[in-house]
């Protein structure tokens, strides 16, 4: 039979409420309730179907309701919940998990790549809180072969329709042999709308394809094009002590 119990901190700290070590103090300091009753040891083990945690006087969600997963989105699918036109949604390739789960933060029409997905509103918030200043990782494909000057000033900044992008890691990977497109992998930390195709645009140079490879430490590895895999706990804590 499966393991039912897990550490009461671990417990918490994967719901996304507050980092393992911030959970660690307050049960320490007495605001972790189990069943009702105080409890002041971060290891106590928790039977995950039957107890009931309240965490600073919030109840936590259990753990099997709640849902991590990442998704490589092909392109042509819109990241939103419902299309009242009827065009094809990132919810259709997920439509066999819970209605309960959403896309956190957005890749356009065209944009492939790992997308995460959830129901649990603290992860999200934390995820997409731009304090946090997540990495987003893409791999892009752009018209002709910018020069070191326009490669200098993407990362640097550059002006797009919503603002100066902040600097950025960019790297030029390959040309293709015919010198009609080069391939690049762009790190960035804001998610500003369009932002890759814009800074790209900002230079001269038109993206062709555009694909987000990781957030964070989590990469989209060899997952295939339209399918999810549900995240390990390992990768659910460690996106949320980013
Ligand atoms: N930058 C873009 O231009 N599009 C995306 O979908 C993500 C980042």
């Amino acid at each position: 039979m499966a393991d039912r119990t897990m550490r009461l901190e671990k417990y918490i700290a994967t719901s996304g409420i507050a980092s393992r070590r911030a959970v660690k103090k307050s049960i320490l300091a007495g605001l972790v309730t189990v069943n009702g009753e105080p409890v002041l040891v971060p290891g106590h083990p928790i039977n995950v179907e039957t107890d009931a945690v309240e965490f600073e006087g919030k109840r936590v969600k259990p753990l099997m309701e709640r849902i991590y997963l990442m998704l490589n989105k092909p392109a042509g699918y819109l990241t939103t919940r419902s299309d009242e036109r009827g065009r094809p949604t990132v919810m259709n390739l997920v439509a066999d998990l819970p209605e309960s789960i959403y896309p956190v933060g957005r890749l356009d029409l065209e944009t492939e790549g790992l997308l995460i997905f959830t129901n649990d509103g603290d992860f999200a918030y934390r995820l997409l809180h731009p304090s946090h200043e997540i990495a987003k990782t893409y791999l892009t494909w752009v018209k002709g072969v910018p020069d070191d000057s326009a490669v200098q000033r993407l990362r640097q900044g550059v002006t797009i329709p919503s603002g100066r992008t902040a600097p950025a890691k960019v790297e030029r990977l390959k040309v293709s042999r015919d010198g009609a497109s080069t391939q690049f992998e762009v790190v960035i930390h804001e998610g500003k709308k369009r932002q890759v195709r814009f800074m790209f645009k900002a230079v001269g140079h038109s993206v062709i394809r555009l694909k987000r490879v990781a957030v964070g430490t989590l990469r989209l590895g060899n997952l295939p094009q339209g399918q999810y895999r549900l995240l390990t706990p390992q990768e659910i804590t460690t996106l949320m002590e980013l």
